[in-house]
């Protein structure tokens, strides 16, 4: 990055190639990302199909106990936060995660299911807030000094059943899920976009069926990466026989 004197500043990890992958699961409020995650995450312990590959599960914002803190602060309370803050706090979470669980994970080998990365940023505070896109993605490289998922799954489902499901699932609304219906089609604009910009970063799984299905959908993507990234095969198992 170039700074205003011209000097630069390299946020970048010479070792940024790692023996692990980084996988994020990414969509609207209520598509479905975390059910899904879950599902994966059962699938590839009861399938074995990892071998001794260490599987770890983690989230934006809290992935960390810092970060818990702070998806406290972004998520749960009645206080006000300007779009700035709100982005600087996103960025700290991602800061944090990324040097404290993300990088010693991939160092370490493990395949990292992360509940949301960089791509909600943009589509959030980017698309939804109508933030600066270059200053959001400035604020990403300095958040993750560079890392980036291998693999992303866009979980799509309509703004209507995303609804559906939120008012279904449990609990009041976050502060995010109130904000009016023109701020979630435009994130789901955001998402559409990433996706059709990096195409094979970003996969885009249909949502808008029952979770078998959007499992199923997602578990052949996922099938092909691993054996594109490992050479490991293992096939589909139905979750609906024990699976
Ligand atoms: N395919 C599906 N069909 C119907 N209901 C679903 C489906 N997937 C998830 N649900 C239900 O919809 C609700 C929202 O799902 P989930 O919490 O997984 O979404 P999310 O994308 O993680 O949401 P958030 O962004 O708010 O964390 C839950 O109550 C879940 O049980
Ligand atoms: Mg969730």
């Amino acid at each position: 990055m170039t700074l205003p004197d011209g000097s630069q500043l390299d946020f970048s990890h010479p070792e940024a190639v790692y023996p692990g992958r980084l996988i994020t699961f990414e969509g609207a409020d209520g598509a479905g990302k975390t059910t899904q995650l879950q599902q994966v995450a059962d699938w590839l312990r009861s399938s074995r199909i990892l071998g001794d590959r260490p599987l770890v599960v983690t989230r934006e914002p809290g992935g960390t106990a810092l970060g818990q803190q702070l998806r406290h602060l972004l998520l749960s309370g009645d206080w006000a936060v300007v779009d700035r803050a709100e982005l600087l706090l996103y960025a700290a979470d991602r800061a944090q995660h990324v040097e404290e669980v993300l990088r010693p994970a991939l160092a370490a080998g493990s395949l990292v299911l992360s509940d949301r990365f960089v791509d909600s940023t943009v589509a959030y505070q980017g698309f939804g807030r109508k933030q600066d896109l270059t200053l959001i993605q400035t604020l990403n490289r300095i958040a993750t000094a560079g890392l980036t998922s291998d693999l992303t799954l866009w979980f799509d489902a309509s703004l209507a059943s995303c609804l559906a499901r939120r008012q279904a699932r449990s609990g009041p609304l976050d502060r995010l899920e109130r904000s009016a219906g023109g701020f979630h089609q435009r994130v789901r604009d955001g998402f559409a976009t990433l996706a059709h910009r990096e195409p094979d970063r970003i996969r885009r799984v249909d949502a808008n069926g029952d979770a078998i299905t959007t499992f199923t959908a997602a578990q052949a993507v996922l099938l092909d990466r691993l054996e594109s990234w490992w050479g490991t095969t293992c096939a589909p198992v139905s979750l609906g026989q024990g699976g």
